[in-house]
C-alpha cells in the first residue's frame, strides 16, 4: 500500500462506468451535475462533506476528508452506462420518478449527452424485465468482449487516465456458488460455453478486472464473491467491493442494533416490511429476486447482535423482511419495523419505526463515495477486497473465513482510520491520553 506523498495522484480524467441506468444512476448522474453547476449540495456524501479529526483534540485539525486525501474532483468525471432500455439518462429520470421534473428539466443538456450501450442481459436472471437494447454473441465470453470494446473506445474518445465500474442494474436471481466459479479458467471456460452459472453481472465484473478497472456491486447478485473473480482482482491488482447498497431500512437497523447491543438489551422479535413501487420494486416481487435481497438483508442483524455469544439476549430472534411491490408509492419507499425488545428482568418493550425514504436519494451519496474511494484505492495499489468501505454496504465482503463487521459505527471508525493511515497520521482510539497524564 502506498501511503501520503507515495500515493499516485488523481490526474486527468477518471470515467464511471455505470451498469444500468435506472433510478439510482440517473439520481446520481443528476445529482453530480447539479453540484458541478452549484445548484446542489452533496448532502449524504462522506466524502464530500464529512470532515475527520487528526491529532489530539487539542490541536483542533478537522479538515474536510475531501481536502484530506487526494480524491478524484467531481468536474473530472466522465459517464459511460448500459441498459436494456435505450432512454438516455433524461428520459430514464422522468420514468425513475425520484427527482422532480423541473428538476431534472434543468440538467436536461447534461442528461441527454449519456446514452445508454446496448446491455449484457438475459431475463433467464431478471423474470420481471423485457427490454430489446441488448448485445448479442456467440457466447458469454464474446459478450465481455463486447463490454470491454465499449470501454476502450470510451477511454479513447474521453482521454481517460482511470476509471470504476459500479453495478446499479437490477437484482438478479439468487444462485448458489457453483464448480465452474472456483478458479478463473474454469470460469472462462463456463463464459466460452455459456454456462447458466455465469450471470450477466458476473460477465461485466470479469470485463471491468480483466481491464484492470475497480467493480463496485451495488446489488446482492452472487458476484465477486465467487473465488474466479477474487483470483482476477488479485492478479490484476484491482480493487473491488460489494455488496448491496446500505440504505433505508438496513441503515436504520444498523444504526438501531448496535445501540441496543452496547447497552445489553435483548431483542427476540424485528419485523421489517417495506412498500416499494419503483422497478426496483417490480424486480424484487419475483420470489427468485426476492430470495436475494431477503438473504443480503437478514444477515446484517444476525452478524451484529452475535446470538452466539450473546444467547440470553438474542438466541431467540425472530427477524422477517418484507418487500411488497406496491406502484402507487413509486420511489418513495415506506418501510415499518417492529422491534421487540427485552429490558431488566426480562421486561418486554417495542420500537416502531416508520421511515418514509427516497431510496435512490440515500443511494446516490454512497455510489459517489464508493467511486470516489475505491478510485483512491488503486491510485493507494490496494487490491481485492476494500472491507475499509464496509460502511457503505448492506453485506460487506470480507476476506474469506471472515465475519463481515455490519456496526455503522465500527464501520465508520475503520474508513475513518484507514484514511488517517493512508495519509500517515495517528490512527484515534478515543482514549485521551493526554487527559489521563494528567491525572
Ligand atoms: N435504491 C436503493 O436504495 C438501493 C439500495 C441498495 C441496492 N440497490 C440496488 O441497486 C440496483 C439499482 O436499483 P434502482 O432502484 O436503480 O433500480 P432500477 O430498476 O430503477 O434500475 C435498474 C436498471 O438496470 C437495468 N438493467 C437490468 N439488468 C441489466 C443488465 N444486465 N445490464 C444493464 N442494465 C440492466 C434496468 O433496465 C434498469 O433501468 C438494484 O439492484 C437495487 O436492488 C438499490
Amino acid at each position: 500500500m502506498l501511503r501520503a506523498e507515495e500515493i499516485h495522484a488523481a490526474k486527468g480524467k477518471l470515467g464511471v462506468l455505470l451498469v444500468g441506468l435506472g433510478a439510482v444512476s440517473t439520481t446520481f448522474v443528476a445529482g453530480v451535475e447539479a453540484i458541478k453547476k452549484g445548484q446542489s449540495e452533496p448532502i449524504g456524501s462522506v466524502s464530500q462533506m464529512a470532515t475527520i479529526r487528526l491529532g489530539k483534540r487539542t490541536e483542533n485539525r478537522s479538515p474536510l476528508i475531501k481536502d484530506f486525501v487526494p480524491l478524484a474532483k467531481l468536474e473530472d468525471i466522465e459517464f459511460l452506462a448500459w441498459d436494456i432500455f435505450e432512454a438516455d439518462a433524461y428520459e430514464a429520470a422522468l420514468k425513475a420518478g425520484v427527482l422532480e421534473k423541473t428538476e431534472i428539466d434543468t440538467l436536461e443538456q447534461e442528461l441527454r449527452k449519456l446514452k445508454p450501450h446496448k446491455a449484457v442481459f438475459s431475463k433467464d436472471y431478471v423474470k420481471k424485465l423485457d427490454g430489446q437494447h441488448i448485445k448479442h454473441g456467440a457466447n458469454k465470453m464474446d459478450l465481455a468482449e463486447q463490454l470491454m470494446a465499449d470501454i476502450a473506445a470510451f477511454k479513447a474518445e474521453k482521454q481517460l487516465d482511470r476509471m470504476v465500474m459500479a453495478w446499479a442494474a437490477s437484482t438478479e436471481v439468487y444462485l448458489e456458488a457453483d464448480a465452474v466459479h472456483l478458479t478463473l479458467d474454469s470460469f472462462e471456460q463456463a463464459m466460452r460455453e455459456n454456462h447458466p452459472a455465469i450471470a450477466p453481472s458476473m460477465i461485466y465484473a470479469y470485463a471491468a478486472l480483466q481491464m484492470g478497472i475497480p467493480f463496485l456491486n451495488g446489488a446482492p447478485n452472487l458476484n465477486l464473491e465467487v473465488p474466479a473473480l477474487r483470483a482476477l482482482a488479485q492478479a490484476k491488482k484491482v480493487p473491488v467491493g460489494g455488496k448491496d447498497f446500505k440504505t433505508g431500512q438496513t441503515l436504520m437497523k444498523t444504526i438501531i442494533a448496535p445501540g441496543l447491543k452496547a447497552r445489553m438489551i435483548g431483542v427476540n422479535g424485528w419485523f421489517s416490511t417495506n412498500i416499494l413501487g419503483n422497478r426496483d420494486g417490480e424486480v424484487l416481487d419475483d420470489p427468485e429476486s426476492f430470495k436475494t435481497k431477503e438473504v443480503s438483508k437478514l444477515s446484517v442483524l444476525e452478524s451484529i447482535l452475535e446470538q452466539e455469544k450473546y444467547p440470553h439476549l438474542y438466541g431467540d430472534l425472530f427477524h422477517k423482511v418484507r418487500i411488497n411491490y406496491y406502484p402507487p408509492r413509486g420511489d418513495n419507499k415506506e418501510s415499518w419495523d417492529n422491534i421487540d425488545i427485552i429490558g431488566w428482568m426480562g421486561y418486554p418493550m417495542q420500537i416502531k419505526i416508520n421511515f418514509l425514504c427516497r431510496d435512490s436519494i440515500l443511494a446516490a451519496p454512497v455510489l459517489l463515495d464508493l467511486i470516489l474511494f475505491i478510485d483512491l484505492a488503486q491510485r493507494c495499489e490496494m487490491y481485492g477486497v476494500q472491507e475499509w468501505l464496509s460502511f457503505f454496504w448492506k453485506s460487506p465482503m470480507t476476506a474469506p473465513g471472515l465475519q463481515p463487521e455490519n456496526d455503522l459505527f465500527i464501520q465508520q471508525t475503520k474508513l475513518k482510520n484507514t484514511l488517517r493511515y493512508m495519509m500517515k497520521e495517528d490512527m484515534i482510539t478515543h482514549l485521551g491520553l493526554e487527559y489521563y497524564d494528567q491525572m
